[in-house]
């Protein structure tokens, strides 16, 4: 039988929903959550999500700024950005879109970001209370697969989990996640020796991969829980990491792209950003 779909439209509605509410009682209050993205260059699909973005926040009533810079910006202008951004106490998420022109050393402009302003949890600090299991500002994208997992009522604890990617905003912080949930984890790479074994043994598997379709039927499981990261354009049509058809037949649970997780990650961007507001308010 066909999987079940986790259905990141319905379930990004119903966060936003719920979010609504809170920003709702924010603005009766007179405060307003506000989010700002710093942009540097011209990449189409940065371009694509940050519009996204913007929409979430005007759905939502958060103030939303986007900050604009040319492809040649400099280290210390884009620092510069940062620094303001952190300084404006109407800006309480801060994101810098990535990637980043190659010029550009993202690794020290996101660790100047403040963490209580970190709305992307990346921030070394947040990646460290992860680690710790202490949770600040969580990555947006793992944190919305989790949701669909709990959503669905999917059991993780006690599973092999199998995250394939290891980037310091998805693999990692997913593979974190998912311990804390008492998972088994496996984190797997570009140089895992036999990745199909370890795909094969996974009960729940995450592919953030960034290769179309590389995912295949028989490197999955009979019933596995399958959650794809991946957003490749082909032939100018989205698709994940994960051959959807082939796999749907064989898992139990599995996201469509599009339509799944990126849905997700932006709802969690503004979850992060409403906690944020919150916080702040919260201190007076
Ligand atoms: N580029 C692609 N996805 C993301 C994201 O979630 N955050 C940031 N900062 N850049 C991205």
């Amino acid at each position: 039988m066909a999987a079940q779909l986790l259905d990141g439209k319905v379930l990004s509605a119903q966060v936003e929903e719920e979010l609504k509410i809170r920003v709702d009682a924010l603005l009766a209050g007179g405060h307003r959550p506000g989010l700002c993205v710093i942009l540097v260059g011209d990449d189409p699909a940065s371009h694509l999500y940050v519009g996204n973005k913007e929409k979430a926040c005007d759905r939502l009533g958060i103030a939303s700024t986007t900050i604009r810079l040319p492809a040649d910006t400099t280290q210390e202008d884009l620092e510069a950005e940062v620094r303001k951004a952190n300084a404006d106490p109407a800006i309480h998420g801060l994101l810098v879109q990535l990637p980043l022109p190659r010029h550009l050393d993202g690794a020290k402009a996101l660790s100047l970001i403040l963490p209580e302003k970190d709305a992307d949890g990346i921030h070394d600090t947040n990646a460290g209370k992860l680690m710790r299991g202490e949770f600040g500002a969580v990555a947006c994208t793992p944190k919305g697969a989790l949701y669909m997992l709990k959503s669905a009522g999917i059991a993780i604890g006690g599973k092999n989990a199998v995250v394939v990617g290891r980037s310091n905003i998805v693999g990692k912080p997913m593979a974190m996640l998912l311990l804390h949930e008492n998972a088994t984890v496996t984190l797997c790479h570009s140089r895992t020796a036999d990745l199909a074994w370890h795909t094969r043994n996974a009960d729940i598997l995450v592919a953030a991969i960034g290769q179309p379709r590389f995912i295949k039927a028989d490197m999955v499981k009979e019933g596995a829980v399958v959650i794809d990261v991946g957003m490749n354009r082909v032939d100018g049509k989205f698709c994940g990491d994960v051959d959807f058809d082939a796999v749907r037949q064989k898992a139990s649970y599995i996201t469509p792209v599009p339509g799944g997780v990126g849905r997700m990650t932006i709802a969690m961007l503004m979850s992060n950003t409403v906690e944020a507001a919150e916080r702040t308010f919260a201190k007076g």
